[in-house]
């Protein structure tokens, strides 16, 4: 893995630049992220886990998603315990898919039986990689592009999707909006310049109802608005869960978020400079889960239940799993090595627990109690 950009690509957004008198920024992002060949998430490499960039919940421990299946698996229950198809968007590895899976098929039979597992994965080198994880579940799963997906009845679901969708930067001056383009600098290198709004991101913060305040930087995910009325047409009844690490509106745009939330990762470092590495570190910004909500509700998908990781986990059965895994093992060593990893998917600060957000949305499936929904206190222990 290189510690060095990718030059063939810092060509041809350079090439870009110079032919477009400069690209917005998620053009940018969208480039070096997605370009065919030669962007971060196209090319072969490691992405995820210890030898990668960087960590997700799925590839911390197979727990993350044998939780989630127990959810899916409420999920069909309310919807009448028939045919069911989970889309998975955006599977990296495949760790999700796999560990919901094998734990469907392995506590509920006849919901594995009933299941089909489509993925809409982007990256060649990835859905390579998805092909050999889910090998013993290749009867269940499908793979199709996004513009494919036929209309489907049972959950959309994403972990880390949203977070790495090209974003629109933004500074507020004078009450207005100006967006950052990159463009060169006279010694060649990328640089940026901020331009006058043309008018499409004062239309998408007076939608939201909240923008950066005066002289902060912040992000807009026009994308992201336009997956949720994608993902609302194609599901005719059902869920969506979506995973992510973000912030209601309010929150992503306080006054102290002068910077915004632009984050590149390589090799498990974290910087804030995207035009360094170019094509060789992920890029990602904070999802905004108040735009998610309000655009889903506009296409018919009514909010069912939005927090964080940690509560979302526990009601799930977190602690419960946790003891059937440590009694598993009769090795102190083990146990104390398991919890250590555990930990970080709960953990409010310096972990998971609390940074990372589920937002479920429901369309024609009324307002269920979720699992999800359970409180602490009627959670049983096993044991006490
Ligand atoms: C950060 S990774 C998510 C990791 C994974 N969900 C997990 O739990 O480990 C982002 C994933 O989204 C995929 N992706 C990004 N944009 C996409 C799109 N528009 N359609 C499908 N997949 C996309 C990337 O190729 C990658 O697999």
């Amino acid at each position: 893995m290189s510690d060095q950009q990718n030059s063939q690509l810092a060509d041809y957004i350079s090439r870009q630049i110079d032919e477009q008198n400069g690209i917005d920024f998620a053009t940018f992002m969208g480039l070096c992220l997605y370009h065919p060949d030669q962007g971060y998430y196209m090319k072969d490499r490691v992405r995820i886990g210890k030898q990668g960039d960087f960590f997700t919940s799925s590839s911390v421990h197979a727990l993350f998603g044998s939780l989630i299946s127990a959810q899916i698996r409420q999920m069909w229950e309310l919807m009448g315990q028939g045919v069911f198809t989970v889309v998975e968007q955006g599977a990296g590895d495949g760790h999700l898919a796999a560990d919901i899976l094998d734990c469907l098929r392995d506590e509920a039979a006849e919901l594995y039986e009933n299941l089909s597992y489509r993925i809409v994965e982007i990256s060649p080198d990835n859905r390579r990689r998805q092909a050999e994880r889910l090998i013993s579940h290749l009867e269940r799963v499908t793979w199709c592009a996004e513009e494919e997906l036929a209309p489907f009845t049972g959950c959309f679901l994403s972990n880390e999707l949203i977070d790495a969708m090209p974003i629109h930067v933004v500074e507020r001056r004078n009450g207005g909006f100006q967006e950052l383009f990159v463009v060169k600098t006279e010694d060649g290198s990328f640089g940026e310049e901020l331009r006058p709004d043309c008018g499409m991101l004062q239309d998408y913060f007076d939608w939201l109802g909240q923008a950066p305040c005066e002289g902060n930087r912040g992000e807009a995910n026009l994308a992201a608005i336009d997956w949720m009325k994608k993902v609302a047409a194609k599901l005719e009844k059902g869920f969506v869960l979506t995973i992510d690490y973000g912030y209601p509106a309010e929150e992503l745009y306080a006054p102290f978020r002068r910077n915004g939330t632009v984050m590149c990762y390589h090799k498990h470092s974290s910087n804030e400079d995207p035009y360094r590495l170019v094509g060789e570190q992920d890029i990602t910004a904070h999802v905004d889960f108040t735009a998610l909500q309000k655009a889903g509700a506009e296409v018919g998908l009514q909010p069912l239940y939005f927090g964080e990781q940690y509560q979302f986990l526990m009601a799930l059965g977190f602690l419960e799993r946790l003891m059937q895994l440590q009694a598993s093992t009769s090795d102190q060593r083990e146990a104390a090595a398991l919890r250590m990893t555990l930990k970080n998917l709960i953990m409010p600060d310096q972990g998971m627990g609390s940074m990372f957000k589920m937002l479920v949305q429901g369309k024609g499936v009324g307002s269920p109690e979720l699992l999800c929904q359970r409180k602490i206190a009627d959670i049983p222990i096993p044991g006490i």
